[in-house]
């Protein structure tokens, strides 16, 4: 059998899913970052989002059958992403990822890329 891939190894689906409820549970809260949703429901941002995370670890490719190609900056081009809106979404993230308990080498891995995918996001540096 192949190398299990890095979805398979943090435990698959529910991992996700538990990771992006709980980041969406601290932007529901947040006042700089949850008036840029633009959907009173923040379920279906929830849903685009783990099955984006899914996909980009080597789970199922559902992201891309419904949402086509990512194009993750060109989809964020609409919204405010400044310094201070990539803090607060990795604030939130960070708690996230504390939250799965993951082994130390997979918390690594996981944070190193939400970071660097974070700072790729931002799209202004003009004072709010
Ligand atoms: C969508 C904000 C970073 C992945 C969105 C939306 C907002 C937003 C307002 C629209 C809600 C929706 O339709 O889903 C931000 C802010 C960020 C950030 C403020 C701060 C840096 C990231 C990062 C990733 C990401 C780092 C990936 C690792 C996505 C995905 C979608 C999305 C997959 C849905 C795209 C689609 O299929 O339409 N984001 N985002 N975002 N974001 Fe972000």
């Amino acid at each position: 059998k192949d190398e299990p891939t890095f979805y398979e190894l943090v435990g698959g689906e529910p991992t996700f899913r538990k990771l992006v409820a709980r980041f969406y549970e601290g932007v529901a809260d947040d006042t700089l970052l949850r008036p840029l949703y633009p959907e009173e429901d923040l379920g279906p941002a929830t849903e685009r989002l783990t099955l984006f995370l899914m996909q980009y670890w080597g789970g199922p490719n559902t992201y891309s059958a419904t949402r086509g190609h990512p194009r993750l900056r060109m989809r964020h081009a609409p919204f405010r992403v400044g310094p201070e809106e990539r803090d607060a979404w990795l604030r939130h993230m960070r708690d996230a990822v504390d939250s799965l308990d993951l082994p130390a080498d997979q918390e690594r891995t996981l944070w190193d890329y939400l970071e660097r995918a974070a700072y790729f996001m931002v799209n202004t540096m003009d004072d709010p």
